[in-house]
């Protein structure tokens, strides 16, 4: 179904996140694709197709880099309609051992605030 939209997906510069910034934006969704990676491979992928994207560097464990994409979406978009979180990594067991005690830099990822 077509929207007008304004979409943030985090984890958007690979996997799940990128399709799902691929099929909001063809859906007619202004996408922001916010990831610790750089999100250019998306981005340029949906503007091909005629979508409307940006990427945004963000560590989604950073509240500094979280307050700087909501800043963004803020600015850019003028606010945000939907919220796809996939940021993160699937920890195999042997990780997760690995990291006992520590808390998981990209596991488990809380939401956005
Ligand atoms: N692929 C699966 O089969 C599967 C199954 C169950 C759950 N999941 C979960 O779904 C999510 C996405 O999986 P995927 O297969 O698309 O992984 P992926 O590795 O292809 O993509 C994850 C994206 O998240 C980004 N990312 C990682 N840490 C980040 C951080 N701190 N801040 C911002 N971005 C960060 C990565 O840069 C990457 O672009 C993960 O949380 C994963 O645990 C995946």
């Amino acid at each position: 179904m077509p929207t007008s939209k304004r979409a943030v997906v985090t984890g958007g510069a690979n996997g799940i996140g990128q399709a799902f910034s691929k099929r909001l934006a063809a859906q007619g969704a202004k996408v922001v694709v916010a990831d610790i990676a750089d999100g250019a491979e998306t981005v340029g992928a949906i503007k091909k197709t005629g979508g409307s994207a940006i990427a945004v560097r963000c560590d989604q464990t950073s509240e500094a880099d979280v307050n700087k994409l909501r800043d963004a979406v803020e600015r850019e978009l003028g606010g945000c309609d939907i919220l796809v979180h996939c940021a993160g990594i699937y920890p195999t067991a042997a990780q997760a051992h690995r990291n006992a005690g520590r808390p998981h830099r990209n596991a488990g990822l809380p939401h956005l605030r």
